[in-house]
């Protein structure tokens, strides 16, 4: 039911004569390795940048030429190929195969499958990573061309500012593969489950200043969280994710909302999930702050300081009431670490907390809870049903919490 949105779909990749060709045979290796079926069909001047060759070794599926279009084998290739396609991604995209694409010019084998996709309601997505040099990628030939892609339902994904070719630094270059493929993860999964609902996850620790440069905090990387908004995505939700600092990148697709503090998270949360179906409360929010902010560095001069600790709000405690009255968010996950008394304490707190669903884990273990890749759950459901989940990697871990927030999203529908 809920899956990764790129396995066993069929991806076609247009790929143009650019420099950044050279990445389109990284991007189709991790399309490959995603589990999607990836074709390529490269233009002549992709050709003198890249062989298809390195297309066909990277993704054991047929890379298609001009020379194929021509060929005694194929009939209609290109409506074939337009016709089979989950979404056609061309990356890079040349400022010259974005003016055939506005104007409906169809004089090569991918602009052919480009026109016969079509742009009726359910046509596949295309999608379109520009690269060029940044004075072509500003000019308005070009940007007018863009602004009729988008407003026929393209995708276009940057492109980025930084190093290009002719030595400038600027917006121009390709975006990077693996961001790439998260707009295509996006895209693939837009009609899952949870399409049309609004989950909001809250994620990482939160940083509780002490002076301008200390702070209290805890070991929480975020990863569970964000391996959450990226499973509520894959189920099609449109996703608000609320995160204290952290180095990861969010998922594609996800509204990002950073925060330090506890006061700072429950505004965000409280503020998202006015109309949110369900809310997944992944962070370790500090449970104390230090009562006193000092604007000047403590000195170690002045003694060894005693840091008096005064009680950060409790969010779901807030969230509780504001959904007794406004109704919102329908279905709430809570997270419960502990080092003792596991699930006696879980158990006490989807109680206390009104919690729906809430996923206990054990942090003494090395190899589940904070700031590795693997998560070892056990999930208490309010009617009293409890699971528990083998060692699996974080994201496993979240598609499994997803899965069963899907039915109790139906019951609130009353579907
Ligand atoms: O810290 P504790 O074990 O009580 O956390 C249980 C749940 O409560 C988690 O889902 C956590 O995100 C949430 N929590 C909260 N506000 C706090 C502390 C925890 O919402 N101040």
């Amino acid at each position: 039911m809920n899956h990764n949105p790129l396995s066993q779909t069929k991806i076609l990749l247009g790929v143009t004569g650019s420099i950044a060709a050279y990445k389109a045979a990284d991007l189709a290796s991790k399309l490959t390795q995603g589990g999607a079926q990836v074709n390529t069909i490269l233009t002549d001047a992709a050709t003198k940048f890249i062989s298809p060759l390195t297309f066909q070794s990277v993704t054991g599926q047929l890379a298609y030429t001009e020379a194929d279009l021509w060929g005694a084998q194929a009939h209609v290739l290109h409506v074939g190929l337009a016709h089979e396609a989950d979404l056609l991604l061309i990356a890079p995209a040349t400022a010259h195969t974005m003016a055939k694409l506005a104007q409906g010019s169809a004089d090569d084998l991918l602009s052919l499958t480009a026109l016969a996709l079509g742009t009726d309601e359910g046509s596949a997505p295309l999608l379109i990573a520009p690269a060029m040099d940044a004075g072509m990628f500003s000019h308005a030939a070009t940007q007018e061309n863009l602004r009729i892609l988008v407003e026929r339902g393209a995708v276009i994904i940057g492109p980025e500012q930084g190093h290009l070719a002719s030595g400038l630094v600027a917006k121009g270059r390709m975006t990077e593969p693996v961001e790439i493929i998260g707009h295509v993860r996006y895209q693939l999964s837009r009609s899952g489950p949870l399409q049309g609902q609004q989950v909001v996850v809250t994620a990482g620790a939160t940083q509780e200043p002490l002076d301008p440069v200390r702070y209290l905090s805890n070991r929480a990387s975020g990863r569970q969280g964000f391996a959450l908004a990226q499973a509520a995505l894959d189920a099609g939700a449109q996703v608000i994710l609320i995160s204290g600092p952290t180095h990861l990148p969010p998922p594609v697709g996800a509204e990002y909302i950073n925060t330090r503090t506890a006061e700072e998270m429950k505004a965000a949360t409280l503020q998202a999930c006015q109309s949110a179906d369900a809310l997944l409360m992944a962070a370790a929010v500090a449970d104390f702050r230090p009562a006193q902010f000092t604007d000047q560095k403590i000195k170690k001069s002045s003694g060894t300081p005693a840091i008096e600790l005064t009680a950060n709000p409790d969010i779901l405690a807030a969230i509780k009431n504001q959904r007794a009255k406004l109704g919102h968010p329908k279905v709430v996950v809570g997270f419960a670490a502990e080092s003792h008394d596991l699930l006696a304490n879980a158990q006490n707190k989807l109680k206390s907390k009104g919690l729906d669903l809430i996923a206990a884990n054990d942090i003494s273990a090395t190899d589940a809870g904070f700031a590795v890749d693997t998560n070892r759950v056990t999930l208490l459901h309010a009617d009293g049903q409890q699971e528990e989940l083998p060692l699996m990697s974080k994201a496993e871990v979240a598609a499994e919490i997803i899965k069963r927030i899907i039915p109790l999203l139906g019951e609130e529908h009353g579907s």
